[in-house]
């Protein structure tokens, strides 16, 4: 089952510029900064009243966010939906006829578990699933 929307992730070319308008312009706070390289990224998070935003900046030339901001811009690149069963909701959507990027999860930012369901099967919105992870 899905519990909410976890996260926006936001495609951006310099995370030290974004976060400075997030900060600057809309007065949110950074809560950290990480990076991830199961995804070629860093990372910066922001809490807005539960849902977060988070600021992905390539880290290399081979990066999907750079592949994403080449062809589309920066901008919102995708969409991430909080579950306790991800391959449960992994199967779901199999089921649908959805094409899976990633078959189970792999480790995302903030320890968690992530997946990502393809953008030409959901209406060209990437969708990610996010459970919690099992370290601590
Ligand atoms: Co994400």
């Amino acid at each position: 089952m899905i519990n909410r929307i976890d996260h926006i992730g936001i495609a951006v070319r310099s995370l030290a510029e974004a976060v400075k308008y997030y900060e600057q312009a809309l007065g949110l706070k950074c809560e950290h900064i990480e990076e991830v390289p199961s995804q070629k990224v860093r990372t910066a998070f922001f809490d807005v009243g539960g849902t977060h935003l988070e600021l992905l900046e390539p880290t290399a030339p081979d990066s999907p966010i750079a592949g994403f901001i080449d062809k589309r811009g920066e901008g919102i690149h995708h969409v991430a939906f909080a579950t306790d069963e991800i391959m449960a909701q992994l199967g779901q959507a199999r089921g649908a006829g959805v094409k899976l990027i990633n078959e189970s999860p792999v480790s995302g930012a903030a320890g968690k578990q992530v997946a990502f369901l393809h953008p030409k099967f959901t209406f060209g919105v990437l969708t990610e699933f996010c459970a919690p992870g099992q370290s601590h």
